[in-house]
This record gives structure tokens, sequence and C-alpha cells, in this order.
């Protein structure tokens, strides 16, 4: 049957067509059982379920049409494209804002991209691989904290053929290269750039010393033989996305901690807990066990678990001690997005980005209080983790001693071990999460999943197709939203659908063609970076396959789209250049300039040979805000 045959069905013939012969339909049927009973999408039928299961290309066009509402995505859409540079819609345009090396002091050495520079000169230079940021406005004075999640050894090391860690030297670049720049901008002449020398230029990286907080703070795991007590940790890395406080504070998150641990004694026996979340004992991504001892698992066997957590810093204050917030749990985090529910609890949604992982919530003990010291909320509360129903329904399950047996501190170390004791869902790979400034309900990119409904997760959770997880092999990703009940981030219970599954209706006519409000125009794979703006648009980058081939065959360059959660219209904004992932958002106080990581580009942009990742600003030319 054709897409165009089933757009002709009425809904209750096709639910006659699934639902006899789920061996034959088997996408659409699960497809299906998830659609909103409830009608998130405002859109009517065309945005409705059977618009889903059909994945046509009856879109949310056609169900503003039908209303005759003004689509509130005032831009023309751009073209999927394999450009090596930035595509925006006319009237937009961008510069770049910081890359790779730029020296934050005028006493730092611009980078020399035939050796990738020394340890020296990346101690005083943004880093590499930018990822998730915010921007921050204290009377006038702007500052961007932008995470430095990774290092690409071919360019890192570009003096070595093989990009491969050599000397100790090396591993000093490497370490510096990661964590996190804040650095003081201005916009002269309608440029913004880097001031250097400004009092609040620092660099965080994989040495510099932080305080533990929260119930992990001086647990026995947590002791080593530089800090016996278990109270300060050196470092943070592969920090991905980014979370920001109504008090001013940055919130880096440590996602892929795992793979910088090595050990040098093959007779070393890897704890279980550590296997859970893919710590090896095999040569460390970047080889820091060479040069720094507490990377060798059988000298620093707790090294490890003083990582994969939340990090607190005050952008505003560079002498002030970033603090790891042990209670926001630990395992490959994501972002960390930020609400104050309505009774004034601080409710921070996170996502651990792995195959078959869960989805959390935060709860803070205390209230946030405008005015008062809300510096240590993120230290002390309660951790959540999501439970999906078929029915469109949800709950959120507590990690505590009486739900798990597990201490407090144990949970707080052990977060994966504990959400699968209470039976949470297993999710395609929770990415950013983004909760809606104008109404009570959250959304959350679930990028991808190979392995759903062919493997369990690493701690042998099951992972079945349904919910809000509806497709086996899942290779597109879809966005989940939900909505909490009573209007309150901090309810147990909510309500659940999906705003949009991605796919490919040129190539699929199954529920791989992806959600009704996916057409052939504005279709992508594997969202992942997500935010709204202050009018209540969502912007969805994506991180997924750009070989604009076979089952990709269309869909271009990663890129960025805005979906209207109102109507369930997404159009395409931005595509980035060759290669590169589209992560991490900010926008200026007055929304007139939108930041934007473009991380590890892989053509020649944007210096026309050696490939840099970099933030650009995105302007209008006419100077009005962006939203
Ligand atoms: Fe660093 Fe899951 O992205
Ligand atoms: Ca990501
Ligand atoms: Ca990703």
């Amino acid at each position: 049957m054709t897409i165009k045959q089933k757009q002709d069905l009425s809904f209750d013939e096709l639910d006659e067509l699934v639902r006899p012969a789920p061996e034959v339909v088997e996408f659409e049927e699960v497809a299906n059982k998830m659609v909103s009973r409830r009608g998130f999408l405002s859109g009517g039928a065309a945005v409705g379920a059977s618009a889903f299961v059909m994945g046509s290309t009856l879109g949310a066009a056609n169900a503003m049409a039908a209303h005759h509402q003004p689509s509130r995505l005032a831009f023309d859409m751009v073209k999927a494209t394999t450009a090596d540079t930035i595509t925006l819609p006319k009237g937009y345009s961008w510069q770049v804002v910081a890359s790779w090396g730029d020296p934050l002091w005028s006493k730092g050495i611009p980078l020399d991209t035939t050796t990738g520079g020394t340890g020296a000169s990346q101690e005083m230079a943004f880093g590499d691989n930018n990822d998730g940021l915010a921007f921050f406005n204290r009377n006038g004075v702007f500052v961007l904290a932008v995470n430095n999640e990774y290092v690409n050894p071919k360019t890192l090391n570009a003096n070595r053929e093989d990009g491969k860690t050599v000397t100790a030297d090396d591993v000093r670049k490497s370490k510096a290269a990661h964590g996190v720049s804040v650095m003081e901008i201005a916009k002269y002449d309608g440029k913004w750039s880097i001031i250097k020398d400004s009092k609040f230029n620092r660099r965080i990286t994989a040495d510099t010393e932080m305080d533990i907080t929260g119930p992990a703070r001086g647990h026995e795991l947590l002791r080593t033989s530089a800090d016996p007590r278990g109270v300060v940790a050196k470092g943070t890395w592969n920090n991905c996305g980014q979370g920001k406080t109504p008090w001013g504070t940055y919130l880096t998150c440590e996602e892929n901690f795992n793979g910088y641990f090595a050990s040098s004694d093959d007779s070393y026996q890897l704890p279980e807990e550590l296997k859970r979340y893919g710590v090896s004992m095999s040569e460390g991504r970047y080889k820091w066990e060479m040069a720094d001892d507490r990377f060798d698992l059988s000298k620093e066997p707790n090294e490890p678990n003083r990582f994969g957590y939340v990090v607190e810093i005050d952008p505003m204050d560079p002498t002030s001690r970033p603090k790891k917030r042990t209670a926001l749990g630990r395992f490959k985090h994501e972002n960390a997005e930020v609400t104050v529910a309505a009774n004034g609890h601080v409710v921070v949604y996170l996502g651990d980005d792995e195959r078959g992982e869960f989805l959390y919530r935060f709860v803070s003990k205390g209230k946030y209080q405008v005015g008062a010291d809300n510096s240590d909320l993120l230290a002390e509360g309660t951790l959540y983790v999501a439970k999906f129903h078929e029915n469109n329904r949800g709950e959120w399950l507590p990690l505590t001693p009486a739900t798990t047996g597990m201490t407090e501190a144990d949970i707080a170390i052990h977060t994966r071990i504990a959400a699968s004791k209470v039976g949470a869902t297993t999710m395609d790979r929770p990415e950013w999460v983004a909760a809606n400034p104008n109404k009570v309900e959250a959304y959350c990119c679930l990028t991808n999943n190979k392995n759903r409904g062919v493997k369990p997760n690493a701690g042998g959770d099951a992972t079945p197709a349904g919910g809000p997880n509806p497709r086996v092999k899942n290779k597109f990703g879809q966005i989940v939203r939900w909505e909490p009940s009573n209007e309150d981030h901090t309810a147990n219970d909510f309500k659940w659908d999906l705003f949009v599954m991605a796919g490919n209706p040129a190539v699929f006519d199954d529920a791989y063609a992806g959600s009704a409000n996916v057409n052939k125009d504005n279709m992508f794979n594997s969202p992942d970076g997500l935010k709204f703006d202050r009018n209540g648009l969502l912007w969805i980058q994506t991180d997924g396959n750009y070989s604009n081939e076979g089952d990709f065959a269309g869909q271009g360059n990663n890129q960025m789209l805005v979906g209207d959660t109102e109507t369930g219209e997404i159009k395409r904004f931005m595509v980035g250049p060759t290669k590169c992932e589209v992560t991490g958002s900010a926008w200026s106080s007055d929304y007139s300039t939108m930041f934007v990581s473009i991380q590890h580009p892989g053509g020649t942009w944007p210096t026309g040979s050696t490939p840099l990742s970099s933030v650009i600003a995105i302007t209008r030319e006419d100077g009005r805000a962006i939203v």
C-alpha cells in the first residue's frame, strides 16, 4: 500500500488495516499504540493518530491551512544540503565567535595548525569540540560559558602522522583542550569577539580542582591517594550538554567519562559496577594514563567514581571553585534542564545518553527564592527515573533507600543500577531535555538506538519496542514530551506523547517515514540538541547520519530546525558544514544573536583548510531579534 493510498483511509479503516496483521506492519502498530489519545497536537486529524501511523507527507502545514493559522516560523526554510558552510534563510548571517585554539589572553599563542599547538598554548586557549553553551549578562558584561567535550586526535596531534598521543606534553595539551571555556565577549562593528585578558576569562580543564558535594561526598568509593577524604575531584571532561540556573550559574554535564581509563595490570579485576558504565581496561582513548597514574585503574581504582556528574560553575566569579553535584546522579549526562516548579522546588531534567539507559528528574529539597542564597539548592534532593506506560501515562519513580535497598551515596554513585532496580523504561538514548517556558511541559530528544528490540542494555534490562521508543532498530530518532499532572513539575505522574518521529518519507512508507509533521522537505535524523526560545518555539539540533545516501538520502548535513509545539510544524533553519554536529545554543539577552556550537566539522570549514570546531553567532541582517 502506498503512502497516498494510506492517506485516503479513514482512521477506522487504517486501524483495521494495521491491527490484524502485526507481522506485516509491526512498526505501524507500535506507532499507533504510542500516539496521544488526548491530542497534544492541536493541528487536529492531520497531525493526530492516523497521520502518525501513516507516517505520511500530510504535514502540519496542511493542518494549519485547515485551521487558518499563520505560521509562527517566519522564515524561508532552507533546503537540505551537503555544502561545506553554514546555510541560513535569506536575511540571516553568521560569523565565527571562537574556534578551537583561540587564545583567551594576549600572552597566549595563536593555534599552529601544523602541530595542534602545545600543552602551554592550549592552557591559554579556547578548548576543542565546543558543545553546550550559555550566555550570561551581568550589568552589560557578556560572558559565554562553553563546554569543550573531547578532542580530535588527528588535529590535536597534527604533528603525529597517526594523531596518537606520544609525549607527556601531548597528554597535557589533550587535558587542557577538554573542560569548559569561560570568556567575556563583546560586539564591535556588528561582530562578536573574545575580550582577551578579561578578568572573567577562565579555563576549566581535566586538571582543575573542584569540590565534591551531595550524598557521594566523602564516600569510600570516591577516595584516592591524592584525595584520601573523597571530597576534592580533579577536573571534568567529556562535557556535553549544559544547564543554566535562575541564580546565574552554569551547569556542565560529564558524559562519556568512561573512555579515559585503562589498566597497566592485566590481572586487575574490573568491578561489575564500572562495567555498567562502560569502563574498560584497554588503552584509554587519549592515553592519559601514560602521564597521569589516576587514569590507571590498577593504581587508582576509585578515580572513575569521581566522574559522570553534573558540575556547577559560577561564570561571573573566576576565583570560585566548581562543585560536582552528586545529588543529580552519576551516568552519561547529556544536559541538565533546570526549571522552577510552581511550589518553588527546583526541578532538573537529565538524560543518560546510552542505548537503553534512562531519563531522570531531580527535585531539590530546598526552594528557590529570588534574592536569597540559592547556591546550594543542587546539593540535596531526590532523584527520580521515568517509567512510561503504553496508555500515554507515565510516572516518576523515586530512587531512595526504601525503593532501591541502596544507600543515598550508592544511589548517587551507581544511579544506573538503582534505576534498573525500580524498573525504569529503557530509552532510545536520551539526549537534551528542554522545558517550555510558557507551558508546564518538557521534551527530550531520543536520538536513535540500533539496539532497540535487539538486545538489552548493559544492566540486562530488556528493550522491547513500544511506548515512547516504538521502532525496532530505531535509526532516525524521535522527540518525546510529557505534561506533568496539575501543571506541577514536581508531580509524580504525567501524560506523554511523541512530538515528532524523524524519518525519511522519500525512502520509506512505514513508520520509518516518520510522523505526519515530517515530509520530504523538512526531514532529518537523530535529534540531539534541544532548546526553547522565549516564545515557546523549539530549536532542534541534529547529530546524525550525514551521508545523504540510502536511508538518509536527501537529508544532507547535520542541521538545526525549529518546531512549533502547538501546531507540530517543523522547518529547517540552518544546515551545518560537512560532517559536523550542530549542538548547543544560547541567545543574547535581546535575542538579536543566537550562538550555536558547530562541533567536529570534517571538511575545510571555517578556515578553508583545517576544520576547526567553532561557536558561531547568527544574526538578522536587519538587526532585529531572531525570535
Ligand atoms: Fe555529547 Fe549525547 O551527546
Ligand atoms: Ca549530544
Ligand atoms: Ca548525539
